[in-house]
């Protein structure tokens, strides 16, 4: 899977509300011109259907062409594995990307990679970027958050895992939904050290 991209980025999408915020993500990742690979759960797709208008097709050859087509993707720049497709690059060290990005992540997803299940790719794919220790950023949404939950992310935390909750500021004086989604898609572009023009930097206005 050689390739002549800036970058690899996994991505993969979990049964947490805020799909949309994985969906603007992976569009700008491919903007940046990163190839991904990418990861959808079973639960991540009912919530497609749940909150989107996206015709998301069920299997993951389909899925790609699906959104290689529908965000504009290069040949080869984006590829979907399945929940077993344990010969992936991403199920191994030696193959998988530099970073890791699970958004959204499910409290369930959460709990799995805290206690190395890997039990689907997307676990494996999270316990192999522990193991590396490589970077693996995290979008939790729930509310509230039990001790369990905290617990999880505390542990995966000391063990350098960024959370980053799908928890939009407002500062920015947001007048749109994509706005909200922005903000917090601009941070996780920003701990992937990729370029973005979403959202200015905190006290950039002071800069120029
Ligand atoms: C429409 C919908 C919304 C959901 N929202 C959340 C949520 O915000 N946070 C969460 O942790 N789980 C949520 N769930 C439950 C998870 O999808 C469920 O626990 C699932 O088993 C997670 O599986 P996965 O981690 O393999 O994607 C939601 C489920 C559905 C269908």
């Amino acid at each position: 899977m050689a390739n002549n991209f800036s970058g690899r980025v996994s991505l993969a999408l979990t049964g947490a509300s805020g799909v949309q915020y994985g969906l603007r993500l992976l569009e700008c990742l491919l903007r940046a011109d990163i190839q991904v690979m990418m990861m959808i759960s079973k639960a991540a797709q009912v919530v497609v259907a749940t909150e989107t208008d996206l015709p998301l097709p069920g299997t993951p050859d389909a899925q790609q062409q699906f959104l290689q087509q529908h965000f504009g993707a290069a040949e080869g720049q984006l590829h979907v594995f399945g929940r077993e497709q344990w010969m992936a690059p991403v199920a191994s060290g030696s193959g998988a990307p530099a970073a890791m990005v699970v958004c959204p992540c499910s409290t369930g997803t959460l709990s799995a990679i805290a206690t190395g299940a890997s039990n689907n790719l997307i676990e494996r794919a999270a316990d192999v970027a522990l193991k590396e220790r490589r970077k693996l950023i995290l979008v939790p949404r729930e509310a509230p958050l039990s001790t369990i939950h905290l617990e999880h992310m505390l542990s995966l935390s000391r063990q350098g895992v960024v959370i980053l909750p799908a928890a939009p500021g407002f500062y920015h004086k947001p007048t749109s939904v994509e706005e909200l989604i922005d903000f917090v898609v601009a941070r996780i572009l920003n701990q992937l050290g990729i370029e973005q023009q979403l959202m200015p930097r905190w006290g950039e206005s002071f800069l120029s």
